[in-house]
């Protein structure tokens, strides 16, 4: 069975940036507080009137363009968000009718951060049974329009971004995604959620009032699970593969907090080094966390054929997971 290459990668992020010392202005925190307990810098917020597609089609030209892809040649498309332009229909739909990319089935995937990950997993078994040849992964997210920006324990962490990566078969038995480990906990689901909004506090007006439609989350149970869960996933997958750690070149992890990171390679034992960073540049930017930092190590030259890259993310649900790929 042909395994699944990843074939072309892009990323995108909206032009304005917003610094810790912009944020010092809205909420009541400090540049040191933010870089020391996050790592994060800066972030960019998406412009009045541009929405999630907008940038998830950014991301995918480059893609596309990289992989030498028309839009027509593709035959699914998966985005990963959990801010989508509206409700209905999915963000996935609205890309594919503004790539062109008419010989498409498109659809939405709901796993926060993890929802590349998880959107990776769902075309790599089209892939590989045969029934797509070129598929399409994005991850997108517009937590901005999501959070709430009186609440300093959560507006300081995210931004707006999308990535993106082109699938296509491969029989190369030397290259491709080797496998992919996710996991779920709905039990952790109070930890990280938009708790309004939804069927099951429809919006109204005490709803908006005691601000339900926005994110809410306990940073320090969310922080203990992804160090545990993500390093957990990280052995499971390198195990299934007969890896050792010592064998991985890169990690292409979703950036959510240097802290959480750090630790989670120290558990692996694995050197930062190997880990491409760029949370102190972008923030927690989700679902497009992932397929933005690959795109990154990918253009900066840094992955050579053959290479083994661990790829891990987790996200609200909670939802994680880890993947081994050789480059
Ligand atoms: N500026 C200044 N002070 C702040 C801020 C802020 N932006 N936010 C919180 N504080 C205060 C708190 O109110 C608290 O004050 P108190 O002691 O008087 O109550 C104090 O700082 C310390 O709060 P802690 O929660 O102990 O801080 P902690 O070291 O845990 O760091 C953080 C908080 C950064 C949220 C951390 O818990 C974390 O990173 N958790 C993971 C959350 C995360 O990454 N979420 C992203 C989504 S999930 C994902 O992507 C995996």
């Amino acid at each position: 069975m042909a395994r699944t290459q990843i074939i072309g990668t892009g990323s995108y992020a909206p032009e304005k940036v917003l610094t810790n010392a912009d944020l010092e202005k809205i909420v009541d925190t400090t540049d040191e507080w933010i870089t020391a307990r996050t790592g994060i810098r800066k972030r960019r917020v998406a412009a009045p009137g541009e929405a999630t597609s907008d940038m998830a089609v950014q991301a995918a030209r480059r893609a596309l363009e990289m992989a030498g892809v028309q839009p027509e040649e593709l035959g699914l498309i998966v985005v990963g968000t959990v801010t989508p332009d509206m409700p209905m229909p999915s963000c996935a739909a609205v890309v594919q009718a503004k790539l062109g990319a008419k010989n498409a089935f498109a659809f939405d995937i709901s796993a926060a951060c993890s929802g590349s990950l998880y959107a990776l997993n769902v075309a790599d078994q089209f892939i590989r049974n045969g029934q797509v040849k070129r598929a399409l992964v994005i991850g997108a997210e517009m937590l901005s329009r999501a959070v709430n920006w009186e609440d300093r324990n959560t507006c300081v962490l995210f931004g707006d971004a999308a990535g993106a990566m082109v699938l296509a078969p491969t029989e190369d038995a030397e290259r491709g995604l080797l496998s992919t480990h996710l996991y779920t906990d709905g039990s952790f689901a109070d930890i990280l959620c938009i708790p309004g909004g939804g069927t099951s506090k429809p919006t109204c007006e005490a709803v908006l009032k005691e601000k339900l439609h926005t994110l809410h989350m306990n940073g320090r149970e969310v922080f203990k699970f992804a160090v545990r869960a993500l390093a957990d996933s990280t052995h499971t997958a390198l195990k299934a593969n007969g890896l050792h750690v010592r064998d991985v070149d890169h990690v292409i992890s979703h950036q959510a907090n240097i802290r959480i990171l750090e630790a989670v390679l120290q558990r692996l034992e694995l050197p930062v080094e190997k880990c491409w960073l760029n949370l102190h540049e972008y923030g927690n930017t989700s679902s497009a966390s992932l397929p933005m930092t690959l795109d990154e190590a990918n253009r900066a030259g840094r992955l050579k054929q053959g290479d083994v890259v661990a790829m891990m993310a987790i996200g609200a649900g909670m939802t994680w997971g880890s993947a081994v790929m050789r480059w």
